[in-house]
């Protein structure tokens, strides 16, 4: 029986990792795209505006940071990045797991 209940969280706790993943992609695509495009790889344009280097989200700087740190930077901005205000609870869950997809 114990041995069920490990696999099953062996098996169960990615799957939900992914599906909070596939669930934060449409947050990013709302919330992030504009500013860190599609991939994570930063608008060019945005970029140039602000006059700053948007490092790509995928990059090990970035993916070296904890989910806190991420969720940090998101609700209260860092540097040139203002807040994302309507990012919050499973959302904000969610987007950190997207944004865990784009580790290169
Ligand atoms: C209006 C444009 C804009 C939006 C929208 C935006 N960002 Fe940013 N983001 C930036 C800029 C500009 C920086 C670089 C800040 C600096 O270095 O001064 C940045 C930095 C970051 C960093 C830190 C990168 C590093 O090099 O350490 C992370 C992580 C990040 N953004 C994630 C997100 C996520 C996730 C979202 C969506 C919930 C988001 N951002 C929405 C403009 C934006």
């Amino acid at each position: 029986m114990r041995l069920l209940a490990v696999c099953a969280a062996v098996i169960i706790l990615p799957m939900s990792a992914a599906a909070g993943a596939a669930e934060g992609k449409p947050v990013y695509d709302k919330s992030c795209r504009t500013c860190h495009g599609p991939e994570g790889q930063g608008n060019a344009v945005i970029a140039k505006m602000l006059k700053v280097e948007l490092r790509h989200l995928g990059s090990p700087e970035v993916q070296a940071k904890s989910d806190d740190e991420l969720k940090n930077i998101i609700v209260k901005g860092s540097g040139k990045m203002a807040p994302v205000a309507n990012v919050k609870g499973k959302a904000l869950d969610d987007v950190v797991a997207f944004v865990r997809t784009l580790k290169k």
